[in-house]
């Protein structure tokens, strides 16, 4: 297992892995394949299920600190939000999901991770976990909703701290269907300059995700 330039991401065979902590040694979160080396144990990190592994294999850089606090909007069944539980071994992912449904396999992903927050609520309205989420270093969203780039803005503005970044994953169609790929991903570039945020990188997804894309910013 050779380790990257992240801090907790490691390569084997051009594929990518992070650490299961030893309380979950044994355990996968979305069948991924386990490996053991020196008494450690790695968990494969899919880019076809998790659209942050795609885009480090895609040459994204991003500073993720092992006490890094990080507010994920989208956290679905927590498969994405797992390999960030592993990275930051000393932080906590504040994980913010609307469906019930999605939100009781979450459960599941937390019960054995005690640096994973699980937030039930509407990332629309950042004022309603304000009691639970403190400032953060990294907002990471991942919602197809016509309106991502106004949601991810006002997390922002409520939770980030002013050295922090933030990660947009952004679906093409749920700009505007009448668009190619290339226009939505500028036009939501666009909107977060209007913010005065500092567009740093745009990653296309592709092979691993049809036409999505990550944007990363600074405030
Ligand atoms: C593409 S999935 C996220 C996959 C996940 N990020 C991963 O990599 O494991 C999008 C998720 O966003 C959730 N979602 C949609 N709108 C939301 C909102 N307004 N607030 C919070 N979650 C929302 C959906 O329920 C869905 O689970």
């Amino acid at each position: 297992m050779q380790p990257t330039d992240h801090p907790g991401i490691y390569k084997r065979n051009d594929k990518l892995f992070t650490q299961n902590p030893e309380g979950c040694k044994g355990t996968r979160v979305y069948n991924e394949q386990l490996i053991t080396e020196d008494d450690k144990e790695y968990r494969s990190w899919n880019p076809f299920r998790s659209k942050l592994a795609a885009a480090l294999l895609k040459g994204l850089s991003i500073d993720i600190a092992t006490d890094a606090q990080i507010l994920y909007l989208g956290a679905a069944t927590g498969t994405t939000v797992s390999h960030l539980s592993d990275i930051v071994t000393n932080g906590v992912v504040y994980a913010v999901e609307t469906s019930p449904v999605a939100a009781i396999n979450l459960l599941k992903v937390c019960e054995k991770r005690r640096n994973i927050i699980p937030i039930l609520s509407d990332a629309n309205h950042p004022e309603r976990y304000l009691s639970i989420v403190p400032s953060v270093d990294l907002i990471y969203q991942d919602i197809s909703q016509r309106n991502q780039a106004d949601i991810f803005t006002r997390n922002i503005r409520t939770y980030l701290k002013p050295k922090g970044s933030g990660l947009i994953m952004v679906k093409a169609r749920s700009i505007d269907v009448a668009l190619k790929p290339k226009q939505a991903y500028e036009l939501v570039c666009s909107y977060l300059q209007t913010q005065r945020f500092n567009v740093k990188k745009t990653i296309d997804l592709e092979p691993f995700e049809k036409d999505h894309a990550a944007i990363a910013i600074k405030p």
